[in-house]
C-alpha cells in the first residue's frame, strides 16, 4: 500500500471536512487506489481550538518552518483562503516538489501564472478543482472530457449566496436586505458580504474557469462586475410577467478575436436550464462545438462537498507521474493573453420613470434610436398619475451604446429617472 504523507495549511471547516471524509472512505480509497493519506503536520493559528475527533492533534504546529522541516511529505492540502500567506506558502512548497491541492479561488485567481512556474520548477502538481463550485467536478471536465471541444461559452451561477439571495426575493418576495439578513441568518452570507453580493468572489471563479474553457489567460481585474445591491422586488416583479428570472450570472464567451468576461445580474428565460438552480446551489451551463450544451449542477460549498472535490485531487495528485502544466494557448503559436473584451452585445431590460404627457415615448425611441438600439418590447403601466413606470427590453446591442443612450435618457426632461438597467441573456 503506498503511503502518501500529507501536510494541511489550515485547518478549519474545510480542513475538518477533508479529514473526516478520508476517515469516511479510507477503505475505498485503498482499495480502489491503492494509497493511504496520514497527516503528518498541520499549520494552525491555535493548537489548543477543538478539532474532529481522531485528528492527529499531536501534530498540529503554528509554525510554517516547523511545517516545511516535515520530512518525506508528498503532498500539502491548503484550507487557509485568501491571497496571502497562502500564495507564498504554496510557492515555497511546490518550489520543494511538494504537489498542493487548494480549494483557494483568491490564490489561484491572483497568482496562477506564480504558483503555476513553482509547480513546473519543483516538477509537483497544482490542484484546485475545489476553488470553482465546491464539489462539481467542472475542472477536471473541462481538462479532460471536454478536451476534443472548443469551447464556446460558459455561463454559471457560481456564488450561492446571491442564488440564495435573488431565490428569496424572487419567490419569497423579500427585498434586498430582508433577503442579505435572512442569508446571513443561515450562514450563507458573510457579516461583511460585499465579497459576494458585489461579484468579486464570482469573478475570481470565472477567472479560473474562462482561463480553461477557453485555454487563455482571462485576468480577474478585466472581468466587468457588477453586484446585486441594486436589484429590486419591482423589477423581479416586472421581468417575472415579461417571462424572466433574475440569475447573479458569471459569463465568458469566446470570439474569433477576443474573450468576454463579466459577472452581473441578469434576466434569463423562465425555461432556461439554469432558472431551476434554486437557493444556494450552484450550476455551469457549457456549450462545446462537438457536444452542444451541457449543465454541471450542484452544491458550490460546504465542508463535506468540497473536500469531495479535494480528496479527488489529492488522489490524482498521489497517483500522477507527471502533472499536468498550463500552457494558456489553445494551439502551438496561438497568442497566451487573448484580448478580454471590454464591450459586448446583449439584450437590456429598462426601468424608467416618465411624466404621462404626448411625446414621452417618441423623445425616448429617439435616443434610443440615434445609438442604433431597437427596442423589442415596451410597455407603460398605469394611467392617470404624473409620473409612469415605462419598461422596455432591446434587441441585443453593445453596452457601451446602451450606456451612452442612459445618459441621454436621464437628461430629459420628460424621464424622471432611470430606475434599472438590467442585462438578459437567451
Ligand atoms: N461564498 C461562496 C458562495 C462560497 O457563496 O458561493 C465559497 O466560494
Amino acid at each position: 500500500m503506498k503511503q502518501v504523507n500529507v501536510i494541511f495549511l489550515g485547518c478549519g471547516n474545510i480542513g475538518g471536512g477533508v479529514f473526516r471524509l478520508l476517515q469516511m472512505n479510507a477503505a475505498g480509497i485503498a482499495h480502489r487506489e491503492g494509497m493511504q493519506f496520514n497527516i503528518v503536520g498541520a499549520l494552525v493559528r491555535s493548537v489548543n481550538k477543538p478539532r474532529p475527533e481522531g485528528f492527529p492533534t499531536q501534530c498540529l504546529t503554528t509554525s510554517f518552518d516547523e511545517l516545511l522541516a516535515k520530512p518525506d511529505v508528498q503532498l500539502a492540502a491548503e484550507f487557509l483562503g485568501g491571497v496571502e500567506p497562502a500564495s507564498t506558502y504554496m510557492e515555497t512548497l511546490l518550489r520543494r516538489g511538494v504537489s498542493v491541492v487548494t480549494a483557494n479561488k483568491e490564490a489561484i485567481a491572483h497568482n496562477w501564472p506564480r504558483l503555476e512556474a513553482a509547480a513546473r520548477a519543483g516538477g509537483a502538481g497544482l490542484y484546485f478543482e475545489a476553488s470553482v463550485c465546491g464539489g462539481i467536478p467542472v475542472i477536471k471536465s473541462l481538462y479532460s472530457s471536454l478536451q476534443a471541444n472548443d469551447i464556446q461559452q460558459v455561463k454559471g451561477i457560481i456564488n450561492g449566496t446571491t442564488n440564495y439571495m435573488l431565490c428569496r426575493m424572487s419567490q419569497g418576495h423579500l427585498d434586498y436586505s430582508q433577503a442579505l439578513e435572512e442569508a446571513q441568518a443561515k450562514g450563507y452570507a458573510e457579516p461583511d458580504p460585499t465579497n459576494d453580493v458585489g461579484g468579486g468572489d464570482a469573478a475570481c471563479k470565472l477567472s479560473i474557469l474562462s482561463s480553461i474553457a477557453f485555454h487563455t489567460k482571462v485576468p480577474l481585474e478585466d472581468i466587468f462586475r457588477e453586484g446585486i445591491t441594486g436589484i429590486t422586488p419591482q423589477d423581479i416583479e416586472t421581468g417575472r410577467e415579461l417571462g424572466y428570472d433574475i440569475k447573479m450570472l458569471a459569463i465568458g464567451k469566446k470570439h474569433e478575436d477576443r474573450v468576454e468576461a463579466r459577472v452581473h445580474p441578469t434576466f434569463l428565460p423562465l425555461d432556461h436550464p439554469l432558472t431551476a438552480v434554486k437557493d444556494s446551489y450552484n450550476a455551469v451551463y457549457v456549450t462545446g462545438n462537438a457536444v452542444g450544451n451541457l449543465m454541471y449542477y450542484g452544491k458550490g460549498a460546504g465542508d463535506l462537498p468540497t473536500a469531495s472535490a479535494m480528496v479527488s485531487d489529492m488522489v490524482t495528485a498521489a497517483r500522477t507521474a507527471h502533472h499536468r502544466y498550463n500552457t494558456f494557448a489553445n494551439t502551438e503559436g496561438a497568442p497566451a493573453e487573448m484580448p478580454i473584451a471590454q464591450d459586448w452585445t446583449t439584450r437590456f431590460y429598462l426601468r424608467m420613470t416618465a411624466l404621462d404627457m404626448p411625446g414621452v415615448l417618441a423623445a425616448m425611441a429617439g435616443v434610443l434610436a440615434h445609438h442604433g438600439i431597437s427596442i423589442a418590447t415596451c410597455s407603460q403601466k398605469g394611467y392617470g398619475h404624473e409620473q409612469v413606470p415605462i419598461v422596455l427590453i432591446t434587441h441585443p446591442t453593445w453596452e457601451s451604446a446602451m450606456r451612452q443612450a442612459v445618459c441621454e435618457l436621464a437628461q430629459l426632461p420628460q424621464i424622471k429617472q432611470v430606475d434599472a438597467l438590467i442585462r438578459v441573456e437567451e
